[in-house]
């Protein structure tokens, strides 16, 4: 998106949608999935003898992408940069990525495709199968276009990758199947979180996502209609964040971990995930979004999880005082509220 080159390339690009007239499909949306025997959609994003970049593709990494769900681009609805739905102007759950409810965001999920911690990510102590153990160039298990996965710079060279974080080449397919499937908003299914809520199909050790919007168990077949404004989580998220932020879902750390905040190797204490606020030792409640398991709106069995706190893409919200410089992040890490907010609307202290 910032070269030059590239801004030609797209101008290129949604002019020959527009000469194209593309056939949107049904079903996941846009030309993600649902394909029928005839479809056009692979030419959103393929190119057979002119490609630009590598796999057949018009453009690299998140270029291709903000071809249609760039600010302004008019190929999607969706417009992640600056987290707005443009039929109806309102804020996206995702966030943003440049912008969100019109001001500059303050911490991203940065998807240039560039090496970043994956906080959290280094799993088995004394073993040879850390992150970096399965993917490194030997395996091919690495992110597509990028290089090796690595170890994060401020981690113990002694131990690679075991128990702290490791770095890896993050972009939007890191994150989403661009071909479709049966998960909430294409999210990946070949992730391998520490546990898994819901397995699709059962049995296959694969991630499932779900939502509580219509046809939301199974995005991929024709009915499905996606809400984009309005929180409608039901289950399998609680767990997916946890496919490369492994560790966040262990109460107590299995292994002892460097959180890479100055206080290297110690065993670390995290706050419960996947439970349940209402009833329980505190019989809480919250404004925050809850994953909904039985769709039957607010109720006893809605639960904590990842995405109660965080956006999923960026935030805008302001970190001040005790809550600025946190460390390892120092930056608003995709919050829902500014400083501290999110405890306070469920603790109520
Ligand atoms: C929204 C953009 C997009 C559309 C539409 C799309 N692709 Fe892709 N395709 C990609 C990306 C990105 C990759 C690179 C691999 C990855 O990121 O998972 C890829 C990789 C591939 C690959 C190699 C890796 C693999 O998954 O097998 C094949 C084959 C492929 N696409 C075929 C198709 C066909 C056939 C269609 C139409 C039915 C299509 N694609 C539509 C974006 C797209
Ligand atoms: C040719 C245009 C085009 C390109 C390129 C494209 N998209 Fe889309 N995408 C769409 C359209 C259209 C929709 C339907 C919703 C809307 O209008 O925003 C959509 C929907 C989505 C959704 C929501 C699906 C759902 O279940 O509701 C996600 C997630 C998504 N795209 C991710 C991506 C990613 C990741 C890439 C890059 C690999 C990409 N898109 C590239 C046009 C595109
Ligand atoms: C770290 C994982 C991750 C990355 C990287 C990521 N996404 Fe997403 N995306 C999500 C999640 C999770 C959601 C669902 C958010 C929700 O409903 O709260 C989402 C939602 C979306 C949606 C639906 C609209 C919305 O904002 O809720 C679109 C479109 C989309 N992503 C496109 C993209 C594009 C394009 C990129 C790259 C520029 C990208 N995503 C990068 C995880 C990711
Ligand atoms: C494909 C791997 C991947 C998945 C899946 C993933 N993350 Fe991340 N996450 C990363 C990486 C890499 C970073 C560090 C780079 C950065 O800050 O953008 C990161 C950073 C973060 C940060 C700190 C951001 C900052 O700038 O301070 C938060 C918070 C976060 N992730 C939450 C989540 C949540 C919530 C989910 C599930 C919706 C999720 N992640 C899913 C890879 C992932
Ligand atoms: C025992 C080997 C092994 C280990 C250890 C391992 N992975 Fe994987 N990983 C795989 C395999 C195999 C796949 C599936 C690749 C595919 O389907 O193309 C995969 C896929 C993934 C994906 C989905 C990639 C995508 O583009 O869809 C993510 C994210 C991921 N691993 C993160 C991690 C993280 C983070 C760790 C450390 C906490 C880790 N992996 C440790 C073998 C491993
Ligand atoms: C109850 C609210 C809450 C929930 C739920 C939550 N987080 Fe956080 N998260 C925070 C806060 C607050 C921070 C800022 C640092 C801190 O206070 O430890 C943070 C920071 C992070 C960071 C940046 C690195 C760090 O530790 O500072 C990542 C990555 C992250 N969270 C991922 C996740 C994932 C993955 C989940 C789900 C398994 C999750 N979070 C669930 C509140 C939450
Ligand atoms: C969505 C509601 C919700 C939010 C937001 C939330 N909590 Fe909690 N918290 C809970 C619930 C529920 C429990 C009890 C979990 C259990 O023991 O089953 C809990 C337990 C705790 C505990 C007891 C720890 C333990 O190990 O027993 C502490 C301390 C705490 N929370 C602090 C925080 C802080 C700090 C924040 C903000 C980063 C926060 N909470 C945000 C719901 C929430």
């Amino acid at each position: 998106m910032r070269s030059m080159k590239k801004t030609l390339l797209i101008l290129t690009f949604v002019l020959g949608l527009a000469l194209f007239g593309a056939e949107i499909s049904l079903a996941n949306g846009g030309p993600h999935g649902g394909y029928s025997a005839l479809t056009d959609a692979c030419a959103g994003c393929h190119r057979t003898h002119t490609a630009a970049a590598s796999q057949l593709l018009i453009a690299e990494g998140e270029a291709l992408c903000l071809t249609c769900h760039g600010s302004g681009m008019g190929g999607a609805d969706t417009g992640v940069e600056d987290g707005v739905y443009a039929l109806t102007g309102d804020p996206l759950l995702g966030g943003g990525f440049v912008n969100y409810q019109g001001s500059a965001v303050s911490s991203t999920h940065s998807v240039d495709s560039s090496h970043q911690n994956a906080w959290g990510s280094g799993r088995i102590w004394n073993s040879t199968y850390d992150c970096a153990g399965c993917h490194n160039p030997d395996s091919g298990l690495v992110w597509p276009g990028a290089p090796t996965w690595g170890i994060s710079p401020g981690a113990l060279p002694t131990y690679p990758g075991r128990g702290q974080n490791v770095t890896m080449p993050l972009t939007c397919t890191s994150c989403h199947n661009p071909h479709g499937g049966v998960n909430y908003r294409l999210l990946q299914q070949r992730m391998h979180p520490s546990s898994i809520q819901q397995e699709k199909p059962a049995g296959s050790g694969l991630v499932g996502v779900t939502s509580n919007e219509v046809g939301g168990e199974n995005p991929d077949q024709i009915g499905y209609v996606a809400d984009y404004t309005t929180a409608n989580y039901k289950l399998g998220l609680g767990d997916w964040c946890t496919g490369c932020h492994f560790t966040y879902h262990q109460d107590v750390s299995v292994q002892p971990f460097n959180a890479e905040d100055g206080n290297s190797l110690i065993t670390r204490y995290r706050h419960k995930m996947n439970v349940t606020i209402s009833g329980g030792a505190y019989n809480l409640t919250t404004s925050l979004p809850l994953e909904d398991p039985s769709g039957d709106g607010a109720s006893a069995d809605d639960q904590l999880f990842c995405i109660t706190c965080h956006f999923g893409h960026g935030t805008n919200v302001m970190m001040t005082g005790y809550a600025a410089n946190v460390a390892p992040a120092y930056d608003s890490t995709l919050l829902r509220v500014d400083n501290r907010g999110v405890c306070q609307d469920c603790h109520k202290k």
